[in-house]
């Protein structure tokens, strides 16, 4: 069975409350149920990882290595400007699809460039929750 490190980066964890207009009002939890149900119908194994630390982040990526299939990571605001997280993906040679809730492109200038992109087979944003699930129905084929 394939398996799937779900990674989710800083201020993920308040989902739910933060800035509902942005992110709606879908917690972490929600979100991991729904990506649990959607395994199971695709006979997928999941795990989940959230963290606000940068440094917890590389070291989960690089523990990763010849031991799961894919990775779906939405890096939050590590996304701007980790060199580290950019770099662990990289070095473990995972697929990784990178996930954003909001369509980032349509937000502050900021958000418009990805440091974690260039090294992702592709990027979903703005479609919300279900960018994680369209993420996991690729990476189940
Ligand atoms: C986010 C977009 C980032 O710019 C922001 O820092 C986040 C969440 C998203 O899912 O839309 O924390 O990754």
């Amino acid at each position: 069975m394939k398996k799937i490190l779900i990674i989710n980066g800083p201020n993920l964890n308040m989902l739910g409350t933060r800035e509902p207009e942005v992110y709606g009002k879908t917690t972490l939890k929600d979100i991991e149920n729904e990506i649990k149900t959607s395994a199971e119908k695709n006979k997928v194994e999941v795990e989940f990882f959230q963290s606000n630390h940068e440094g917890d982040i590389v070291d989960k990526i690089c523990a990763a290595k010849n031991n799961f299939n894919a990775i779906i990571i939405n890096p939050a605001a590590y996304t701007h400007t980790s060199v580290a997280i950019r770099d662990a993906i990289a070095a473990v040679e995972i697929p990784t699809i990178e996930v954003h809730i909001s369509n980032v492109y349509s937000r502050e200038e900021f958000r418009h460039n990805s440091l974690i992109a260039p090294v992702c087979t592709g990027q979903i944003a703005g479609l919300g929750v279900q960018g994680y699930i369209l993420a996991l129905e690729y990476f189940s084929r």
